[in-house]
Parts: structure tokens; sequence; C-alpha cells
């Protein structure tokens, strides 16, 4: 099954995929010279639909993000949602749209993943909605006991490693991910592979 990764980034959703059994192409309005599958540089709201089985997209979050809204020098970012739903509803093809949990109000019945439910050092809430069936464990965060240095000059140690920051080393941060070939920043806006394998495995069943 061929699968379109729309909003691919450097391919944390597509690896999961690609894990679960999917041939996947990813598109990106950016270049994204560490993505590890096939990439087109094009926007999403018109590339070509044609030609795949699923349909995954995850558009910008930063709309919904405090991040977003504090930081001037920070792009602002649309809410792209609705756009690229109505475009993924006209295919008929199953889909999965990713965000941020305080989109929450934007997306339809989402199911929501945690890396705690995956054995991963990071809990990165993320919220799939889809036109088929999914199943989501349970957030799993007991086992996340505090013993990572923190990332500031709290004395309180964290219980998940922190993405996206300079204080702490890239392979520890890679390691807590699930990935080894992106860099700081790929990093800070990807998701686990562990979700879209959990997530892909559910769409190729029969
Ligand atoms: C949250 S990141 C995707 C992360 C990716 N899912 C992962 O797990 O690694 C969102 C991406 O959307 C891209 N983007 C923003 N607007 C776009 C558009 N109109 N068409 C295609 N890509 C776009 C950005 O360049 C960015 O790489």
């Amino acid at each position: 099954m061929r699968l379109l990764d729309l909003f691919c980034g450097a391919g944390g959703a597509a690896m999961g995929y690609h894990l679960a059994g999917l041939e996947v192409v990813g598109v990106d309005l950016e270049p994204q010279p560490n993505y590890p599958f096939e990439f087109h540089r094009a926007d999403a709201l018109t590339f070509p639909l044609e030609g795949f089985d699923v349909i995954h997209a995850s558009p910008p979050c930063q709309f919904a993000t405090a991040y977003g809204r504090r930081y001037d020098h920070v792009r602002p970012s649309p809410n792209l949602i609705a756009a690229i739903r109505d475009r993924l509803v006209g295919t008929g093809l199953p889909y999965v749209i990713e965000n941020v949990p305080t989109a929450r109000a934007h997306l339809i019945d989402p199911v929501e993943l945690c890396g705690s439910s995956f054995g991963l050092d990071v809990r990165r809430h993320r919220l799939f909605e889809s036109n088929r069936s999914l199943t989501a464990p349970v957030c799993d965060h007991g086992w996340q006991t505090p013993r990572f240095a923190p990332a500031t000059n709290r004395v309180n140690l964290r219980s998940t490693v922190e993405v996206g920051v300079w204080r702490i080393p890239l392979d520890v941060q890679q390691r807590a991910m699930g990935i080894d070939w992106m860099s700081r920043s790929e990093l800070s806006q990807a998701i686990p592979p562990a979700y879209t394998e959990h997530l892909g495995r559910q769409l190729i069943a029969p």
C-alpha cells in the first residue's frame, strides 16, 4: 500500500508507517534533505492525491501553541486543518490528520497517543483524527520517574527528555524519540515513529 505523507518534515511519521509495512512518499514546502523516503517539495494544498491508498497529514501546529503566538521571529502559521481535511475527504481514501492537544477543538473525534505507552522517554501527546476507527493505548506515565537532568537551572530532575533544546545531547533526544537521523530542529517538529507504526498496522489490517 502506498501512503502519501503531507507536511512530512524530516519524516518521523513517515518512518512509523514504513515500519508498519507501507510504501511512503513525502511532501513538504521546505527542502527536507534528511527525509528517508521519496520526497517532493510542493504545497500540500495542491499536490495531486491520485495513486495513493492512504493519506497522512501533519499540518503546522504553531497556530495552536503558545510558542507560535509568543515570538515574533516564528513565522505565522495559518490553521490548515480544515482545508486539508476537505481535500482528504474528497478522495474517499482512509486518512489521518495529526496535531497537538491544543488543536483538539479543530479535530473530529481524535485518538491521543503518548510516548509513555510505547516505552519512550517522552510524553509528547499528539492527536490523530481519522475516517477509520483507530484505537490508542492509554497513557502509562507511571514508569516515567524523575531521572533526567533539567534543561534549566531548576534542581528537580525531569521525568522525560526535553526535545529540541541545546542542553540535552542530541543523541539522548534522538533515543527518546526513536529517531536517529534528524537534527535538533527537525526533531522538535517530529512525532515518534512508534505512533504511526501503531496506527499504520491498524490501517493495513484486513
Ligand atoms: C509538524 S511538521 C511535520 C513533522 C512530521 N510529521 C514528522 O513527524 O517529522 C509540519 C511541516 O509542514 C510543512 N508545511 C507547512 N505548510 C506547508 C504546506 N502548505 N505544504 C506542505 N508542507 C507545509 C513545514 O515545512 C513542516 O515541515
